[in-house]
Parts: C-alpha cells; structure tokens; sequence
C-alpha cells in the first residue's frame, strides 16, 4: 500500500465529479487500500477520491473514536435525510487548518456498494452523517468552503495560496 497525494483548496481538479465504479477489481481494492492508508496518516475522518486525483465515487471513512470502523462506500445513493438540520464545525484534509460551520442533516441514510461490489445500507447520524455528506459532495467536485460567504471563501484561498508557495520554496 501507499500513502496518495492530496489535492489542496483551490486546487481546480478537486471541482471534477466522480464518475460510477464500474469495475470491482485488484485495482479498486488498491485504490481502497491506499486511501484508508492516507486518511488515517494524516488524521482524517473520511477521503474521497477526489481528493487523491482519482476521479470515480469512492469514498473511505472511520467516524469511530478507536479508529478501528473503516467504512467503504463505493457508488453511493442517499436514500433518506432528517427534516432538522443543524451548523456543526467541519474541516477538511484538503483545505488544512481551516475550521467552519456548514449546515448539514441530523442523520441521513445512504445506499452503496463495498470493494467487492456488494449492496450495504448505512444509517448515519452524529458525526458519521456529517462526514458523509461531507465526502459526497466531493464526488460532486463541492469543497466544504463553497458554503461559507464569497468573502470567507475568498479569505481562505488566499491563505491556502501563500501557504503553497511558501511550502514550495
Ligand atoms: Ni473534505
């Protein structure tokens, strides 16, 4: 396994929506693999593939204190969301060290298939259904910031900017 590159706000590829799984093979399995491994170096709650280039609907989580509950969603439908809805602090491994709130759905519940291709139902609330609606709008190419005031937002990619260019020197 590897650990992958993530792709860091404004990054315009993290804007590309992820197309269908439709192969269930050695390749997806690394693909998963090499995910779980970078989410959890860098301490992160979920990845999606799009933040690691790899423009398909596949998504890694583990909302578990332990870290132990590693949770593959491949391909997922949104089934069911709460009516109530609330603002909860999000952050987000390609936007680092930026903390904000986005209104998000108590508790949502989710169709998708695993690394092998086999159906599962997820019925989320708390922190795990925040990061789930949270990663799939990564497949759509939506970073959490798009959320936030023009101005906020604006603040925030001139941050990552500079942080960049100092990063590369
Ligand atoms: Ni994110």
């Amino acid at each position: 396994m590897a650990l992958l590159p993530i792709l860091c706000f404004p990054d315009p590829r993290l804007h590309q929506v992820a197309r269908p799984v439709t192969q269930f093979d050695a390749r997806l399995r690394q693909l998963v693999g090499d995910m779980l491994e970078t989410m959890y170096d860098a301490h992160g709650v979920g990845l999606a593939a799009t933040q690691v280039n790899v423009h398909e609907q596949v998504i890694v989580i583990d909302a578990s204190e332990q870290r132990d509950q590693p949770l593959v969603l491949i391909n997922p439908q949104q089934v069911w969301q709460s009516e109530s809805r609330r603002v909860n602090e999000e952050g987000c491994l390609s936007v680092p060290g930026i903390y904000d709130g986005v209104m998000r759905h108590d508790a949502v519940h989710v169709q998708a298939q695993d690394a092998e291709g086999r159906t599962h139902r997820v019925e989320a609330d708390g922190l795990l259904a925040i990061c789930i609606q949270h990663e799939m709008d990564h497949l759509l190419g939506k970073v959490f910031v798009e959320y936030l005031s023009p101005l906020k937002r604006n603040r925030i990619k001139t941050k990552m900017l500079k942080a960049q260019r100092e990063a590369g020197r």
